[in-house]
Formats: structure tokens, sequence, C-alpha cells
């Protein structure tokens, strides 16, 4: 057994979020922890809102209540939604928490005895017409690398390079679109992060397996020459910089998010017999996979590592990041400003949690952007869910129930049939599990599809049916077989769509905390004893049409269907 850290990127906490937030980072990140747990292996899987930067302050400001109390219930909003999607955090921390701030200010002292801060004159965008300072995201403009018109103060979504304001060409205020954007002298603190570039290369050189998107980013990162970020801000809600001169000051948003990590370990380690050192400090026998979208990368593979090597501080730096692509909605971008896409509320309101989980995960934006359309959703839960897996449960258990009175028969003598079934099962399960030990999600997703139908095309060729006319006991054999093929089907849909595969096993009598990895060979399809009372569960996924996708309560905006 060995230990994985896995966390997920933490959504800001202003206004919930779509679907390709969930998509890109907590969805994998849930499916990955629950795959390593099921393969009995230890898993603290941290997460939690990132709580500070100015769009937090500014939402708060345009609810009409005080920052401190519009995070806590946009948290408590946050977590709500991700434990009705079945995400299994061990811990949903907050980085506006006493365990953060502490932290933060203790890695940041460290930094600033080992030389790798420095005092600086910037000059600081201002816009008269607002009077106000314009930090990061509150200043728009050209890109200075690919020209996108739109690039932000800190970073541009675009090509991802890291900004700092006053690289932007023809600067523009966010708020207001005044353009009489001037800088203003003041003095900030700036993480000497050009210090790091031997250290990361030689340590992003034993990174190998990182999957291409990481690697690219981080090594453009790189080529194209790292410098030095400033780190402070002047804002009044945020970690509070403790250092002589700066107290009116706090730390940027992405100086503190990343170590919320640690401090959600921190915070889960409150409780007896837990220890977050075992995690973040311990000796080899810990993987640490992130898991976040390709807008975070640079701040994963090249800022946060540097940080913490910076610091001197023993804690381990990731050994696996995977990053995503972008979900498109309807061939163009969520939005949350302008309400286009799925929010992750409405989707609950609409449809079960496994029914988004399911499409987003065997539709992961992987390789590249996935775009979502109301048919192409339909269509896929449709033929995967309804067709395929929840087809074989109904007719499978409605016909032990109705010919074997509810109960697993006792199997007879197998033949070639099963054994070639046992042969091909066995195959694809060891793919599955190279699948998600490789985090390649959706084709973890077709091999379970895959073993969905393999299962369905044996109780079709099988035919319990026929064989019950004038062979009672191969239809026993048959029928006890499809109930362990069911079981299967359900264990390694888990992962995907905990709640129906819940329900699965439940009615099969097998424990639903209980969801291990089936074994191999035989013994995969004769786990469950034969007398065994078994029930036929509900209709695990009713049809759904585009229709059902029209009525939605709030932040939908229909591109398509
Ligand atoms: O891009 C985002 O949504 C950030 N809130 C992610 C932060 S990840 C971590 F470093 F905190
Ligand atoms: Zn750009």
């Amino acid at each position: 057994m060995s230990k994985f850290l896995i966390t997920s990127a933490l959504p800001y906490v202003n206004g919930v979020k779509h679907l390709g937030n969930l998509a890109g980072s907590l969805l994998p990140a849930d499916i990955h922890a629950r795959f390593r747990r099921q393969t009995g292996h230890d898993v603290l899987f941290l997460c939690g809102t990132d709580e500070h930067g100015t769009p937090v302050e500014l939402a708060a400001h345009a609810a009409g209540v005080p920052v401190a109390d519009y995070c806590a219930r946009q948290h408590a909003v946050q977590a709500d939604i991700y434990r009705r999607f079945g995400l299994s955090f061990d811990h949903f921390s907050r980085t506006s928490g006493e365990a953060n701030r502490r932290l933060t200010q203790e890695i940041f002292r460290c930094l600033d005895a080992a030389g790798f801060i420095e005092e600086r004159t910037i000059l600081q965008a201002y816009s008269p017409t607002d009077r106000r300072f314009l930090p990061d995201r509150y200043v728009v403009g050209t890109c200075p690398y690919c020209g996108h018109p739109n690039a932000r103060g800190d970073q541009c979504e675009s090509c991802t390079a890291l900004l700092d304001p006053e690289d932007l060409r023809s600067p523009r205020s966010a708020i207001s679109g005044a353009t009489d954007v001037e800088f203003r002298a003041t003095r900030h603190l700036f993480f000497r992060l050009s210090a790091f570039d031997g250290r990361l290369r030689d340590w992003l050189a034993t990174r190998r397996d990182w999957p291409p998107l990481v690697r690219s980013i981080a090594r453009k990162w790189l080529d194209e020459g790292l410098r030095d970020r400033c780190i402070t801000r002047d804002l009044e809600w945020g970690v509070p910089v403790p250092k002589a001169g700066f107290e009116d000051k706090v730390f940027y948003v992405w100086f503190d998010a990343p170590i919320g990590y640690i401090a959600a370990a921190i915070e889960w380690s409150e409780a007896p017999s837990r220890d977050w050192r075992d995690w973040w400090q311990s000796g080899e026998d810990v993987s640490y996979v992130q898991f976040l979208a390709k807008d975070n990368v640079p701040f994963h593979a090249v800022s946060f590592p540097a940080t913490l090597l910076g610091s001197g501080l023993p804690f381990r730096l990731v050994d696996t990041i995977k990053g995503f692509n972008w979900l498109t909605f309807g061939g163009g971008k969520f939005s949350t400003s302008a309400a286009r896409g799925i929010f992750t509320d409405t989707a609950l309101a609409l449809l079960p949690a496994d029914t988004w989980r399911w499409w987003l995960a065997a539709n992961a934006p992987e390789t590249a952007d996935t775009d979502f359309t109301v048919t192409r959703f339909v269509d896929g839960v449709n033929k995967d869910l309804a067709d395929i897996f929840g087809n074989l449960v109904n007719r499978c258990l409605a016909f032990a129930n109705a010919r074997f009175d509810g109960t697993v028969p006792e199997a007879g003598d197998t033949g070639p049939l099963e054994h070639q079934l046992v042969r091909s099962l066995d195959t694809h399960l060891a793919r599955l599990r190279r699948h998600h030990e490789s985090l390649a999600l959706r084709k973890a997703a077709d091999e379970v599809r895959a073993i969905w139908r393999l299962a369905n095309a044996y109780l079709a060729e099988a035919a319990p049916w026929s064989a019950i006319r004038n062979d009672t006991g191969r239809a026993a054999t048959i029928v006890n077989t499809a109930i362990n093929l069911v079981r299967v089907s359900a264990l390694v849909a888990w992962p995907f769509i905990p709640s129906s595969a819940e329900k699965v096993l439940c009615s099969l009598g097998e424990a639903a905390d209980l969801v291990a990895w089936p074994q191999r060979g035989r013994s995969t399809l004769s786990a469950i004893p034969a007398g065994r009372r078994i029930a036929v569960p509900p209709l695990l996924f009713p049809k759904i049409a585009v229709a059902d996708l029209q009525h939605c309560p709030s932040g939908w905006n229909q591109p398509d269907g």
C-alpha cells in the first residue's frame, strides 16, 4: 500500500462554479482519489476555496456584505454543491483560514531570511476615473506576447504568459473601461523567482512522465526566462505581510493560494491520530498528484515549487501534474460574468450528479478542448448510462427476480463462453487499471464502457431466457455469472458514478462502503454467494431528452438543441 496525496485546484470562492471547473480539476481528482482508495491505497484528497484577491473583494462589495461574511457564505454554498456531486474530499478548506495565514507568513519569513525577497519601487496602475489602484485583473489590455486584446494584468488566458500590469499594451480599467490608466510609484516586495532557474530545470528534468500539455507549458515558461514576481498588493483582504513597512499590504492571492494545499492538510490533522507531516514532509512513500486547468500550470509547475524550494522547509514537491484543456460551451467559452454555460447548482437541479460526472469524465478535455453541446450530452448519457449500463443491470436483475425468485442461483459447470469471458474481463480490468494509473481519464471511461458492453454481450449470447426453457441448470449458471458481472460493472463504475454504482451494489447485497477493486480470474465472477437475496433497483437512468435541459432555473444560455 502506498500513499497518494491528491489535490484539486482550489476554486475561487466568489460565485458558484460552472461545469468547466468541475471537468478540469475537481471531478478528475475525485475519480483518481476513488480509484486509489479502491485499489487499497491510503489517500489524502484535499481541496478548498481560494478566498483572496480583488474579484472576491469586489463581489462582496457588490453583495453589500463584509468580505469575511461573504466568503463564509460562498464557501458553504460551494461545499454543499461539491458534496452533492459526490466529491470525496478528506477536507475542504479555506485559504482565508488561520492555518494558511500562519504558514504563508512562515514561508515568507524563510524566503526573506534566505535572501529571496527584495523590496522594489514599482509603478502600479491607477485609474483617476475609478479613483483606485487597479491590481491584477482590474487592468486589461493587449498581451505583449501573443497580441490577445483582453489579457488581464496578471495573466494572459490565451497564451498563459504571466504578466505584470505594466506589461500590457493599451491598458484600460476592467471596472469602467477607462483608458486614463496611469502608473504611480509604490513600494512592493518581490519574490526572486529568477534565482531558481537552474534548480527548477533540474527538478523538471526528473518529471519525465508529466503529460505533454503540462511539460510544454512549464518548459515554455522557463525558456522565456523566469521573472521576479511582485507578491504584495495594496488591498485589505488577504494574508497580512509580516514585514516592517509593509503592514498595510497583503500577499498576492497566487502567493498564498497553493500554500493552502498544505494548510488544508494541517486543518485535516486537527483530528486525533492524523499528522499532516506524514503527507507533506515524509520520505518517499507518498506520491503527490495535482489536478488543474492549463492556465494554472505555471503556478504549480514553477512558482509554487520555487516558493517551497526557496523556503528551505522540508515540503514535498508535486510528483505529477495532470493539466486539462478547456470545456467549451456550444463552441464558445463558459462565462461566469455573462451567465453563459451551465453552473454546478443548475446542473444538480436538472439531473442527478452521476449523469454529469459520467459525461464530463468520458469527454474530459484532456488532449484538446471539449465542446459541450446539449445534443452531444443527451446522446452520450442516454447511450452509455441508459442503454448500456442501466439496461444491463435491469435485464439481468429483473430476470433473476422473475425466474429465480430474487435469489442468486447456484452456478453449475461453466463452459467456453464463461472461460472466454473471464479472459476478456481480465484484459479489460488490467487495461482499466493502467489507464487510471496513468491518469488517462477518457481511456479509463472507455474501458469501463467496454466492460459494460462485454457484460451485455455475454448476456445476449448466453441468452438465459432461452436456456431456461429446457436447461434450468445452465440458465442458473448464466444468471449467477451475469449477476457477478453486474457487480464488477458497478465496481469499475464507482469512481465515475459513485451514487449509481452504490445503488447497484446495494441491490446485490454488497456493502457499499467496501467498494474494492475486482479480483482477477474466475474468482471475479464468483464473488457473490449463491442463495443471497437480491433486489431490482429502481430505474437507474431514465432517458433524458434535449427538452429536459431547456427549462433551467438560472445561469443558462442555450446554444443549441
Ligand atoms: O484558477 C483558479 O481557479 C484558482 N483559484 C486556482 C488556485 S489553485 C491553488 F493554487 F490554490
Ligand atoms: Zn498572450
